[in-house]
Parts: structure tokens; C-alpha cells; sequence
């Protein structure tokens, strides 16, 4: 018999059902709560809520593990290319030599994109922050291809839908950097792979040959594959609410975008390497700035430390510190940046107040350094990270509407004024 568990409510016992995933995770189903007991359920941010199921991405944060569709993140950064990582999430196994060709080569051939697109990314001033150009070119993209508007298009349809997003992503990118530069505008190149065309399009100018350098290639597939999903965080559960509308793939792929680009979410690798420059600045006294994290009547907090299901460790940040020594060894940057991380995250795990509250560095401690390295302005970190994260957005989009899942719609319990009579204005 499946498992249930009792609820007392009001002198009354009803059951509600367990549910339990394939790695023994266990929720209380209360889709009848309200309609049994009048009763809602409350948890602000959603703690405590499952709001789907879901069989892309597994995350254990007290053990730190992460899992694409079964595979150890660990294995995909150090094996994998960004592409077939892509396709796994999206298609929810890894592909076969014939699927991978016919993926990359639909990606490759839908990298362009529309001229008059070039038109409206002049019209942005200069210091136009890119995450808001590129949320709202990726919303843009609707106008362009309309037919994206019908929920119930065939399923080719849709796919074009999402590979021309995946294709188009990067050359957004680069040219709201282009853009912000004042730089000429770099078109994709189709013998370029995903990670080779996008460092073209972003650091490549028409005057001279641009050499593409595979450390850096290397590092930038790995980035890719450890930002590209992690389950039902801020952006990708925004993703899903737009598009449980029936909105349309790219306005729901511009909404996670949006809510990406906060510094509590993927803005923190911009705001990590802003703080350490401002510490720096201010002659490197750490203790100072550990202190001010954790006075309660000081706003500031230390980006890159603390995640909301990881409390033991991040295994994004692992293999990320590794792959950012390499690179910082192999390119022979020293970086009093990256001293100064080191030992702030010292000082910050010794420190009992980190300890207790599990606060350790997340992925966007180390990744902002490495970005750093790679000479990308600290303004397109998070688009780095929305290019990685596109494909899970994707992934998790495809599913809840494969599911068929509802409009997203919470409710609430209401503590504004009872009812009341309208004053006329004379009387007030
Ligand atoms: C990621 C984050 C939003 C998670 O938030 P959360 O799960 O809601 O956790 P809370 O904000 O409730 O934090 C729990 C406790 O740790 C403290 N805390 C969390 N992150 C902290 C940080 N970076 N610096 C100092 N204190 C921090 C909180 O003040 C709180 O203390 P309290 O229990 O005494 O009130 C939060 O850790 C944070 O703001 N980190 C910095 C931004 C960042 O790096 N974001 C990227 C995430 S990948």
C-alpha cells in the first residue's frame, strides 16, 4: 500500500498521500488540502515546495551532488561538449555520433540572425547593461518568428524554436558587448564551434586575425556545463511560470533571463568580483569585511558565499577552483584578485558564523574569477552564465509543457484592511 501520512486539522484526520522520486526524495502530496479542509499551505520563497516533477536535473545539497538525466556533473565537465550536454537535458538522453551531427549542424546553420535586429542593439545607450539587451532581444526574436506564438504548433516547430534560441544566444551576447564597445559588429562563422564562435564573435575585430585560444575554449566549454541546469532554481522556475500561460519559448526564455540577472541569483559572479575590487580599494582588510557580513544591521553580504539547498559544499565550486587554477597557470595570470579570494574564503570557513549557517563559496565565487582571466567584462558575467543555463531553461519549459502542467498561480493569506466603505475625496 503507497505511503500516506495524517494531518489533524480542526478535530479532523485526513490523509494525504507520499510521494517519492527515484532517488528515495519524499514529498506530502496536499493537492486536496484546500478542497478537504479550507487550508492552505505558506512558505515564502518555497523552502519547503516542490512545485513540479521533474526528471532532468537530481541535486542532493547536503551530500553536494548534481546530476544531468543520471550523469555526474563531474563527469560531463570533464568529458563532455557543451552541445551534448545541451542535448541531454533537452532530450533527455546523451546522443548518438548521427543525432549529434544533425543537432549541431541545425545550431550551426541558425546563428545569424536578423539584420534589423543589428538596428534596434545601436539604438541601446552605450553603457546599456547587456543582460537587459539581451532579455530584451531574446523577447524580440517573437516578432520575428510569429508562427512561435501557437502553443499547438508540431513538434518540428518547436524544435526550431529551440535551436534557433540556442544558436542565436551567442551572437546576441557578443554583439551587446560589440554594442557597448562601440566596436563593429563580428558575424558568426559556421567551421567555428559553439564555444570557438562565440569568442570570435565577442573578441575578433575586422582589421586582424583573431587566434582562438583552446585553454580558453576549454575552460568556457566547462563553465557552459556546470551553469547549464539546476532544477528549480529562481530562473528556471520563472521560465516555467511565464510559459505555463502558453506564452511564448522565447518571452519565457526573456523572463528567466530577467530573473537571472539579479545579484542574489546568477548576478552574483558581477557582484563578486565588484567586491573584491571594492576590499581591495579599501587596502585588503579582510576581518573587516567579515565582520560587516555578518552585522545583522549591515546590508552587505559576501557574494559567491551561500546557496539555498547547498549547505555542505557546491560541486560546481570544486571543479570550478580547479579549472580556475588551470587556467590562471596555463594562461600565466597572476591575479591579486584571486590571492584575495583565497584568502577571504579562508578566513570565511574558519569563521564560526559560516560554519554554523553552512555558508561556503557557490559556483559564482570561482567563475567570476576565471571570466576575469579570460578577459570578459565583469557586466557579461551573467550573460556567460545565461548562455550556459539556456538549454536547462529550455529543458525545464519542454517538460512542463510535456507534462502538461497547469498556469503556475500560488495563493496567499491576505493581511491587508477587512472590509471597508469608499470615502469621497472632499471627506478625507
Ligand atoms: C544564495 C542566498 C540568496 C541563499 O539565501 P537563503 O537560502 O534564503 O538563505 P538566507 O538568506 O536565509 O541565509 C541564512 C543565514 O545565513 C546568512 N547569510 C546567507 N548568505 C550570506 C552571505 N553571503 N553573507 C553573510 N551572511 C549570509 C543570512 O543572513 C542568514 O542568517 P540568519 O540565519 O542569522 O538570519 C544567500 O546565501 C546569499 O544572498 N548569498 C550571496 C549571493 C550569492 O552568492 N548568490 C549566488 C547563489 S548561486
Amino acid at each position: 500500500m503507497s505511503e500516506v501520512v495524517k494531518l489533524e486539522i480542526d478535530g479532523k484526520v485526513i490523509e494525504l498521500p507520499v510521494v517519492i522520486g527515484t532517488e528515495n526524495e519524499k514529498g506530502i502530496d496536499i493537492k486536496t488540502l484546500r478542497a478537504q479542509t479550507g487550508y492552505i499551505t505558506i512558505d515564502p520563497g518555497y523552502k519547503n515546495t516542490g512545485s513540479c516533477f521533474s526528471s532532468i536535473t537530481y541535486l542532493d545539497g547536503e551530500n553536494g551532488i548534481l546530476q544531468y538525466r543520471g550523469y555526474p556533473i563531474e563527469q560531463l565537465a570533464e568529458k563532455a561538449d557543451f552541445l551534448e550536454v545541451a542535448y541531454l537535458l533537452i532530450y533527455g538522453n546523451l546522443p548518438s555520433k548521427k543525432e549529434f551531427d544533425l543537432f549541431k549542424s541545425s545550431i550551426t546553420r541558425h546563428t545569424l540572425v536578423h539584420e534589423d535586429m543589428k538596428r534596434f542593439l545601436e539604438a541601446y545607450p552605450f553603457n546599456a547593461h547587456p543582460m537587459g539587451v539581451l532579455s530584451s532581444m531574446v523577447c524580440s526574436l517573437s516578432t520575428f518568428y510569429p508562427e512561435s506564438q501557437n502553443p499547438n504548433r508540431a513538434k518540428e516547430a518547436i524544435d526550431m524554436t529551440m535551436h534557433r534560441l540556442i544558436a542565436k544566444l551567442p551572437t546576441l551576447a557578443a554583439w551587446a558587448y560589440k554594442n557597448k564597445m562601440r566596436h563593429p559588429f563580428m558575424y558568426p562563422q559556421n567551421d567555428k564551434s559553439y564555444c570557438e564562435n562565440f569568442l570570435y564573435m565577442m573578441f575578433a575585430m575586422p582589421s586582424e586575425e583573431y587566434k582562438i585560444d583552446p585553454v580558453v575554449v576549454n575552460a568556457l566549454n566547462t563553465l557552459l556545463i556546470l551553469h547549464a541546469d539546476h532544477e528549480q532554481n529562481c530562473s528556471a522556475s520563472t521560465v516555467r511560470i511565464v510559459g505555463s500561460s502558453q506564452a511564448n519559448l522565447y518571452s519565457s526564455i526573456a523572463g528567466g533571463i530577467s530573473a537571472l540577472w539579479g545579484p542574489l541569483h546568477g548576478g552574483a559572479n558581477q557582484a563578486v568580483i565588484e567586491m573584491l575590487d571594492q576590499i581591495m580599494a579599501d587596502g585588503g582588510d579582510m576581518e573587516k569585511w567579515v565582520a560587516k557580513a555578518k552585522d545583522k544591521d549591515d546590508p552587505f553580504r559576501l557574494m559567491g558565499f551561500g546557496h539555498r539547498v547547498y549547505k555542505n559544499f557546491d560541486p560546481r565550486a570544486r571543479i570550478i577552483k580547479k579549472a580556475c587554477d588551470d587556467v590562471l597557470d596555463k594562461l600565466g595570470i597572476n591575479d591579486p584578485t584571486l590571492e584575495l579570494a583565497k584568502k577571504l574564503e579562508k578566513v570565511a570557513l574558519e569563521d564560526e558564523y559560516f560554519v554554523q549557517r553552512g555558508l561556503y563559496p557557490n559556483v559564482d565565487f570561482y567563475s567570476g574569477i576565471i571570466y576575469k582571466a579570460l578577459n570578459i567584462p565583469s557586466e557579461m558575467f551573467t550573460v556567460m552564465f545565461a548562455l550556459g543555463r539556456l538549454p536547462g531553461w529550455i529543458a525545464q519549459w519542454k517538460e512542463m509543457v510535456e507534462n502538461g502542467d497547469p498556469i503556475g498561480r500560488p495563493r496567499q493569506i491576505y493581511t491587508g484592511e477587512t472590509k471597508r466603505d469608499y470615502i469621497p475625496l472632499e471627506k478625507r
